[in-house]
């Protein structure tokens, strides 16, 4: 059977963390959730990893998005785990839930095995493996890293904040793009409809081919 991606909706578990059981459709509910795995506790790349991610914490809040961490050992494990992490990054307080997951049930389902790392006993473990979910339940954008690269965070909110303004306007993000730049109409949208949709007007790219499907518009976001 393939594995959970783009598109899907993520299955409904119930999952035992360091804030106690979760169910992760209640958990997401109207909003949004960044779900990440790493490959273990007490680590060094998911180390710096979890403690950026608290640091950004307000930012993924200010958004409506809930973050949920991901590891296979147990909570009394993460609970040690999260004193390093606080000490390793300055200012950084851990309050989103890591689930735990010893017997690999949950990443399983989520699609967060790496194939190519297995412990000294030779149980599977978590890649880097993260989904933005939408308010529908269904993975908005999944990204996969070994073990050995560690993420970018400031490309995980940017990321996010392309996947919102697109959920709300038939429009795209270019290469690049942060928040408050222009975005690019979407293809499908004829320029009759566009001057309707979009009142504040847009540019139209000359390019050789004469075709006008690069058009550029602002949108004025609210954060
Ligand atoms: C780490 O988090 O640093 C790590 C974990 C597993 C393999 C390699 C690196």
């Amino acid at each position: 059977m393939p594995g959970l991606t783009i598109g899907d909706v993520i299955p409904d578990l119930l999952v035992d963390t360091t804030h106690g059981p979760i169910q992760l459709h209640e958990f997401i509910g109207d909003g949004w959730a960044v779900m990440f795995s790493h490959p273990g506790d007490f680590t060094p790349v998911c180390t710096t990893e979890l403690g950026k991610m608290a640091l950004y914490a307000e930012e993924f809040e200010k958004r409506g998005v809930k973050l949920l961490g991901f590891s296979c050992e147990d909570v009394a494990s993460h609970v040690e785990w999260i004193k390093d992490i606080e000490a390793y990054t300055p200012g950084c307080n851990v309050k989103y839930p890591i689930v735990a997951d010893p017997n690999r049930g949950v990443i399983r389902q989520l699609n967060m095995v790496d194939p190519d790392q297995k412990d000294s006993s030779g149980e599977e473990l978590p890649s880097r493996a993260l989904h933005v979910v939408g308010p529908d339940k269904r993975i908005k954008l999944s990204i996969l890293y070994p073990a050995t690269t560690g993420r970018n965070m400031d490309e995980v909110l940017r990321a996010v904040d392309s996947l919102q303004m697109t959920a709300k306007y038939k429009v795209a993000t270019p290469v690049n793009w942060k928040l408050g730049e222009k975005v690019v109409i979407s293809p499908s949208i004829p320029n009759q409809d566009a001057d309707k949709m979009f009142p504040q007007g847009y540019e139209t790219v000359k390019l050789p081919s004469k075709k006008e499907y690069l058009r550029f518009t602002q949108i004025r976001s609210r954060l």
